[in-house]
């Protein structure tokens, strides 16, 4: 099946150019707050070029007539964003109130994932998460489904479907789950043999073994985990990590012989530049070494730390010991798919620690930088040219005090930091996916 946007063979060049305040990235900006911070690349009131949905230029004037082009002069355009957790089952509990990690699982979490037993539900539920997204401005992402395989296949085939950049597997639990949300190990094995079989490396789909976290996983299971990676080029790992003290307790319990959380998970080879973990707040030193010699990513959830009271994510410590940090949703623990809402909320809990989290630093780590972490930068999270036309176009400002904020702004990173913090998915025009048109704003009406 061919790529949602790629010129079918003899058929005819398709040319896009969108004329828009371009801003992406170079490479990282570091914590410089300036308007001329290394790696940032703004290009106000330029046409970019998409050919064969791909990026194929930007510049200053209107491009010939063999362009079609969409005029959205004052309006600004970004790559689109990369979510690097966030959990498609999970849309149903958002905003569940009153219990932190344990206890929310229990409470809400499994109950909802129980209905994906259900092909209708999974079917359902893949179309609404990934229009949802997209509708967020989010255009790539790193999702757990659930433990049933059709899951997976649903989330997969409507990421097909869109031409989305999608990675996730078949969650695995062996144990302290309900027992139909738990798997044995040969069963889930062949489950993701199959799975990896049908959607890795087709289109723009690639396999994440999803071991959800240590608690709910045997050593068998976490072995088995292991073997599929060494087995299979190219497959990713998600999982999550120290996120909460009373869960921290638990694992230490439960591994007696692991050095730490993160440790029981190296033990069975889940470390790699392929690999997610969400969250890492309650790391030592000898962790992040361990994260920063494996290239493995801490996927920073700020809404859901805040959300589920889980603690406050030492960003700095992460990158002067080297570990790469992408930033994610993780919906329902996050309470929204917006990843600007999720930025904000990445600068608040920085503050919190006495470290300012500038815009620059911020958009990077949610565009180019998650697609550096991933392994993906020279397909997503950019405008170079040749990479995938993934795109969000947003309104500087949405309503009557973002617009006063907007024109009191007096610096390029005053304006952006100032849009950042006040705009979300109602700022939202449009979205492509590999140059085609996948959301426009609904019209308004009086
Ligand atoms: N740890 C294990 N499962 C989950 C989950 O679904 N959400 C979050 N935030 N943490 C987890
Ligand atoms: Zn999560």
């Amino acid at each position: 099946m061919s790529m949602r946007g790629a010129r079918r063979p003899g058929g005819p060049t398709t040319r896009l150019a969108i004329r828009a305040d371009l801003l992406d990235f170079t490479a990282d900006p570091g914590w410089s707050a300036a308007d001329d911070a290394p790696g940032l690349r703004y290009r106000a009131d330029h046409w970019l070029l998409v050919e064969d949905g791909r990026v194929a230029g930007v510049q200053p004037g209107a491009p010939d007539a063999s362009w079609q082009r969409q005029d959205h002069m004052g309006r600004l355009l970004m790559p689109g964003f990369v979510d690097t957790h966030v959990h498609m089952p999970q849309l149903e509990v958002i905003a569940s109130y009153g219990a932190e990690l344990l206890e929310w699982l229990n409470t809400y979490t499994f109950p909802a994932e129980r209905r994906y037993a259900d092909a209708t539900v999974c079917e359902a539920g893949a179309q609404r998460f990934l229009d949802a997204l997209l509708a967020h401005g989010t255009t790539s992402a790193v999702v757990f489904p659930t433990v049933h395989p059709g899951s997976a296949d649903a989330l997969f085939a409507a990421a097909q479907q869109r031409g989305m950049r999608v990675i996730a597997g078949q969650c695995l639990m062996d144990r302290h789950a309900p027992a139909d949300l738990t798997v044995a190990v040969e069963r889930a094995e062949a489950d993701s043999e199959a799975l990896i079989a049908r959607w890795h490396g087709r289109d723009r789909l690639a396999y994440a073994v999803t071991v959800r976290f240590a608690p709910t996983s045997t050593d068998a299971q976490l072995a088995m985990a292991g073997r599929l990676l060494a087995r299979h080029d190219g497959l990713y790992m998600q999982t999550h990590v120290a996120e909460n003290r009373a869960e921290l307790a638990w694992v230490a319990e439960l591994f007696p012989n692991a050095r730490s959380y993160l440790d029981v998970y190296a033990r069975h080879g889940l470390l790699g530049t392929r690999s997610v973990l969400a969250h890492g707040i309650w790391l030592d030193a000898t962790d992040r070494d361990a994260l920063a010699r494996s290239r493995s990513q801490i996927a920073h959830s700020p809404s859901s730390n805040l959300f589920l009271g889980s603690g406050l994510m030492p960003w700095r410590a992460h990158e002067d010991a080297g570990v790469p940090v992408s930033l994610a949703t993780d919906v329902g623990g996050g309470t929204s798919l917006a990843m600007l809402r999720t930025l904000a909320d990445a600068y608040k809990v920085q503050a919190l620690q006495h470290v300012r989290l500038p815009a620059w630093k911020a958009l990077y780590t949610a565009t180019r930088g998650a697609a550096h972490a991933l392994g993906l930068d020279s397909e997503i999270g950019s405008f170079d040219t040749g990479c995938t036309a993934d795109l969000a176009l947003w309104d500087w400002a949405h309503g009557s005090v973002a617009i006063a904020r907007d024109d009191a702004a007096r610096t390029l990173h005053e304006r952006v930091f100032a849009w950042m913090t006040l705009a979300d998915e109602r700022n939202l025009q449009a979205t492509w996916v590999a140059g085609q048109p996948l959301y426009r704003t609904p019209e308004t009406t009086t």
